[in-house]
């Protein structure tokens, strides 16, 4: 068990990469607060981790309200005692053409993807300086961060910027033992992607730009969020992670078989 009885909190947990990542945690040791939006949802992926035997408790939490991660923070404490690793995982996507893009939908995606990712990390961050020993906070970006998606401006420049806070706050929070690391994944079967699946030319078009020839799973990301929660990545800070299936070293496409 390589999170023995570290406190972790991983926000968007109610589905998806964020409730693989807080099985993840729970069953590498962690004591893991769930937090959402999705309130019904959420208590029923915390539940789903008890039954494991794990401590798992769910809290609502908008991530792009200053008050909302304050509490979630504190409620951790409240739960737990003390708070050693975050995952900002809690993200959204807002799909047009450029020249349609409302400025109402750009706040509304950095609001949560980057702004969120900011409050969480602030607010944690606080907490595990305040309460000394260190800890780890891990920034959900994508390959978007440096490739670009046009029908996807806001989730691009966004994830770009959660790239960019992942290296200012992995400086600033370096000389308290706090290190700071992004995750970047490609294409991952998660409910946004299982609407597509069954559609041969949108999944070709992913294929033929993913190397390993399949969409990675939730727990691939999740298994990467455990390393960098963990000793295993002691010295590293600052760093972006991409499990993406080859993507980002692919220039060109690659055949995809019929
Ligand atoms: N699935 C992919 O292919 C993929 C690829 C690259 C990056 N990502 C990133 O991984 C993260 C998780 O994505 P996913 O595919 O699991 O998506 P998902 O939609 O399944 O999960 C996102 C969760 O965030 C929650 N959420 C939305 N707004 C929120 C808010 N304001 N406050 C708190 N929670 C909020 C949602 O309710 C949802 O449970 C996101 O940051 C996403 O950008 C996903």
């Amino acid at each position: 068990m390589r999170l023995k009885d570290k406190v972790a909190i991983v926000t968007g947990a109610a589905g998806g990469i964020g409730l693989a990542c807080a099985q993840r945690l729970a069953s590498e040791g962690a004591k893991v607060v769930l937090s959402d939006v999705a309130v019904e949802q959420g208590e029923r992926a915390a539940e789903s981790i008890q039954e494991t035997g794990a401590d798992a408790l769910f809290i609502a939490c908008d991530v792009g309200d200053k008050g909302q991660v304050d509490a979630l923070i504190a409620g951790t404490v409240a739960a737990f005692g003390r708070l050693d690793c975050v995952v900002a995982n809690a993200g959204i996507v807002h799909a047009c053409d450029f020249l349609d893009l409302e400025e109402a939908d750009f706040d509304r995606v950095l609001r949560v993807n980057l702004k969120g990712v900011f409050l969480t990390g602030q607010a944690a961050a606080r907490q595990m300086v305040a309460q000394g020993g260190g800890g780890t906070i891990i920034n959900m970006s994508s390959v978007n961060a440096v490739m670009a998606i046009p029908s996807i401006t806001p989730y691009v420049v966004a994830k770009g910027g959660v790239n960019q806070l992942t290296k200012t706050m992995s400086i600033s929070l370096a000389d308290k033992g706090i290190r700071v690391n992004g995750i970047g994944p490609g294409s991952i079967m998660t409910d946004v992607l299982k609407k597509v699946a069954n559609d041969k030319s949108a999944m070709d078009k992913i294929m033929m730009r993913t190397p390993l020839g399949r969409v990675g799973e939730p727990d691939e990301i999740a298994k990467v969020a455990v390393f960098l929660a963990s000793d295993d990545s002691s010295y590293i800070t600052g760093q972006t992670i991409y499990p993406d299936g080859g993507r980002m070293a692919l220039n060109y496409t690659m055949p995809v078989p019929e």
